[in-house]
Order: structure tokens, then C-alpha cells, then sequence
């Protein structure tokens, strides 16, 4: 049976109805689009970005990575901003919060210079959104002087959101680029410059292919191509983590910095992760340009299940509770091992763990040939769970015996259950 649940929450002290919003992109880039995702049961927008720059965009602009047949594992897009004039994305947004006032409605706005993001942030105002999402990120800008070039200068970031947040009371969010190694100082920069909240990811730089009659990456324009942006589930893993370390970071925290999760969301568990680790707000645009926007529904139904399960009321019960178990790796318990345990009733006798382990891991299993069964050698066993990880059937291999390192014994350690 349908659970619904209220999964409503305050991001930046606005009321939205759930957290799932569409992130700047062409998924959310004029009247009729956004309009269809309201009704579909998004709770906000992050209009495509809007400049003063309007893009001149390539064609093709396009291309994926998949692997053993599944395409779209990892999305490459060379698109800039907005290709519409200044003043038609702003009607667009003033007549969507005009006509959904229970919706919110963020403009994305990228200037190049104090002036240009003053001028926008005005904009914003006269068009009456609820929030306003710097663009300091987009890595194929024409101009060096906006996107990913910006927002990996931490002055330039706190230059421009000052200049955003002296224009406007509307709340400012920063929305971070992935390509540097810390996120935490141009976060730290646009929370001193005024910002309430950050976002991140935008897209990473890539090349995901090279052609090989043009010898150039694809998408191949007219013989040759740029490195540009890479999302999609392939870019989760990466968005996490950079998400973890902003929301926990003390400079942020203790000025009340609010996160908006994005990259790489496809399902409710997906959009359940990033809520465990603290964000009060998630984008999607890969799985949209996919699957279009009925994905919410799932996220929605799949969320609402979650929580009936575990008797959670609202997401305030939940938002950030996997943060505090993710510690440094010199905090890690170091002192057992945990053996793979067989079931070989399950196993189907493909021996991937066998050649797994040969070949990838330590040699500690040995194939009973006439069985067609894995056999382990329990001092060889690091308790590494390749084998766990490459075994094709559900159940088949799982955490066994714990063997303390040494004398070290302690009480049984927490053990993953599952893989999945
Ligand atoms: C085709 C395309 C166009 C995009 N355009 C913008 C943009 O105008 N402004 C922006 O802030 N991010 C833009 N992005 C980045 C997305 O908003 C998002 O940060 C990124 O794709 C990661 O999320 P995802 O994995 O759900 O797609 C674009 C992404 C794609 C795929
Ligand atoms: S846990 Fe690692 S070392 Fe042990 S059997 Fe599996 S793959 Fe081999
Ligand atoms: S990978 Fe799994 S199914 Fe295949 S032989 Fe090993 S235990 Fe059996």
C-alpha cells in the first residue's frame, strides 16, 4: 500500500513542500518545463543560469559512459548558461511564482564582474523568487571571468557573493565547483561574503571518450572537442564526499551554512544519502535529462517507505545522521578481520570470487573443481570483501568470523550486513 509521509522541510527559512528540486540545467528552462515538474510534484526549481552573457552553444553537445551494456553511468555536456535573453528567463521566473506560489522558485544567476551580479541579483528581486543560486562553477565557460575559474578563487567568490547580497535580502546560495581539492575555502569565502547557503556539486571536468576516425574527444564538433562537465550517477561518490566535508565543517556549521546536495541522484536512496549526511535540500539533472520528471514519485514513494519503516515522522529526524560515523582513516578500528562466509547453496559456481582473490587480492581461495565451490583458506584472508563485492548473487558471500589482530580481543564488531 501507498505510504505518504510529510517530507517537507525549511531550506534558508522557505517552506518547501519536499526537498526535491530540479538543479540548474536545461531541465528547468523556460515556463512550460517547470510548470509540468510542479505538477509533477517537485517542490522547487533552480532555473537554468541566467547571465547578462547569453551562451552561443555547440552542436553536438553530448556524450555518456556506460559499462557492460548500461549506458549513461557518466553524462559529458558542454553547455554554458542560459542561451534565452536576460530579460525572458526573468518574465519566466516572475510568471512561475506568480503562478505557483506554494512552489519555489530559485534563480541561478553568473555575472563577470561586480556590476553584472549587482544588476542580477536586482533582477531577482523585481521577478519576486524565493532564493537566489550563485553560479560559481560551470567548468566550459567561454569566458574565464565566470563559472568554475571563479569559484575556485575564494576572493572572487566572497567578492561576488558581497556584491549579490548587498543588492538583495534574498537569501544567497554558492553553488561550489568539483574541481579543486578542498571545497571547504570558497564555502568559507561565500559565507563570509554573506551567503546562507552552499551547493554543490556542479559538474567535473571530463573527457569521456576519444573518437577514433577524428582522433579528437567526442562530442566531435566540426573535428574537435573540450574538456567539460561530467555528472550522473557515476559522480555520486564524488558529490558525497564533498557534501560530507561541507557539512561538517565547523566554519560553516557555526554560521548556520545550509547545504543543497547535487550529483548524481537517480533514486530515493540516493536522495536519502545525501540527507544522512546533512543537506536540507537536493538537485537533480542527470536522471531528469534521462527518465523525465516522474522520477520524483519514486523518490518521494521510496522516501516516504523508508521512513514508515523506521518510524520517522518528518526528515528533521534523520537529516544528518550518518555524519558523525564518517571519521578519518587514522581513527578507523584496525584490529580484527572479518572472513568472508560461503553459502554455497546460492553460489552458482561462476568462480569470480576465485579468480577475484587469485588475481586482484591475496590467494586465499582455492577452487574445488569437481564441486565447482570456492574454498577458503582462512590464513591467507586479509577480510579485504573483494570476493563479496564481485560475487554476482545476492547473499551468496557475507561478513563470517571475526579473527582479532594480535591479542586485541574486543566486544564483536558492527558489521555490514549486506551489499547493495
Ligand atoms: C546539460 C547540463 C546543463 C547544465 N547547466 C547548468 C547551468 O546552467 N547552471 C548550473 O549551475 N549547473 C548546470 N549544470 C549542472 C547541474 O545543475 C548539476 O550540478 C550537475 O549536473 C550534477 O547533478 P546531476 O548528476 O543530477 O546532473 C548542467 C548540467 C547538465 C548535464
Ligand atoms: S576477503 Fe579478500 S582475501 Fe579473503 S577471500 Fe575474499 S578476496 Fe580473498
Ligand atoms: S562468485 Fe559467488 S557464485 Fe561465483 S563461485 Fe564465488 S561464491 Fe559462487
Amino acid at each position: 500500500m501507498a505510504v505518504k509521509k510529510d517530507l517537507s522541510i525549511t531550506y534558508l527559512g522557505v517552506r518547501c513542500e519536499n526537498p526535491f528540486f530540479l538543479s540548474s540545467s536545461p531541465v528547468g528552462g523556460n515556463y512550460d518545463m517547470v510548470a509540468k515538474c510542479f505538477e509533477a510534484g517537485w517542490g522547487g526549481v533552480f532555473f537554468k543560469t541566467v547571465g547578462i552573457f547569453v551562451a552561443d552553444e555547440c552542436s553536438p553537445r553530448f556524450d555518456n559512459t556506460g559499462k557492460e551494456g548500461l549506458p549513461w553511468i557518466g553524462f559529458k555536456n558542454m553547455e554554458q548558461i542560459s542561451d534565452k535573453p536576460t530579460e525572458q528567463n526573468f518574465e519566466y521566473l516572475y510568471r512561475l511564482k506568480r503562478d505557483y506560489p506554494d512552489k519555489v522558485v530559485v534563480a541561478s544567476i553568473m555575472g563577470s564582474s561586480v556590476s553584472e551580479w549587482a544588476k542580477l541579483a536586482k533582477m531577482c528581486d523585481q521577478a519576486g523568487v524565493d532564493l537566489i543560486e550563485g553560479n560559481f562553477s560551470c567548468p566550459q565557460m567561454t569566458s574565464h571571468a565566470m563559472g568554475s575559474d571563479v569559484g575556485s578563487d575564494p576572493a572572487l567568490v566572497e567578492k561576488y557573493t558581497r556584491a549579490v547580497v548587498k543588492a538583495t535580502k534574498i537569501p544567497f546560495i554558492a553553488k561550489m565547483t568539483p574541481n579543486i581539492t578542498k571545497m571547504e575555502p570558497p564555502a568559507r569565502a561565500a559565507a563570509r561574503g554573506g551567503a546562507k547557503g552552499v551547493s554543490a556539486i556542479n559538474t567535473l571536468k571530463s573527457i569521456t571518450h576519444i573518437d577514433l576516425d577524428h582522433l579528437t574527444a567526442l562530442p566531435v564538433v566540426n573535428g574537435k572537442s573540450s574538456i567539460s562537465g561530467y555528472s550522473g550517477a557515476a559522480v555520486r561518490p564524488v558529490a558525497l564526499r564533498f557534501v560530507a566535508n561541507l557539512c561538517a565543517d565547523d566554519f560553516l556549521r557555526r554560521r548556520g551554512v545550509e547545504v543543497s546536495g547535487i550529483g548524481g541522484i537517480e533514486t530515493w536512496r540516493d536522495a536519502l544519502e545525501f540527507l544522512l549526511l546533512g543537506c536540507r535540500n537536493l538537485q537533480v539533472t542527470t536522471a531528469v535529462m534521462q527518465y523525465g520528471y516522474r522520477i520524483v514519485e519514486d523518490m518521494a514513494g521510496g522516501l516516504s517507505h523508508w521512513m514508515d519503516e523506521r518510524g520517522h515522522r518528518g526528515l528533521e529526524d534523520f537529516i544528518g545522521g550518518a555524519l558523525a560515523n564518517i571519521i578519518p582513516a587514522e581513527e578507523l578500528d584496525r584490529s580484527f578481520r572479518i572472513l568472508p562466509a560461503f553459502h554455497n547453496r546460492k553460489c552458482v559456481g561462476c568462480g569470480r570470487c576465485y579468480v577475484s582473490c587469485y588475481d586482484g587480492a591475496h590467494q586465499a581461495i582455492g577452487w574445488d573443481a569437481r564441486r565447482r565451490r570456492p574454498v577458503l583458506d582462512e590464513d591467507k584472508c586479509v577480510g579485504c570483501h573483494l570476493c563479496l563485492n564481485v560475487c554476482p548473487v545476492a547473499g551468496c558471500i557475507t561478513p563470517g568470523a571475526v579473527r582479532w589482530k594480535g591479542r586485541a580481543k574486543k566486544s564483536a564488531p558492527a558489521v555490514q550486513e549486506h551489499y547493495d
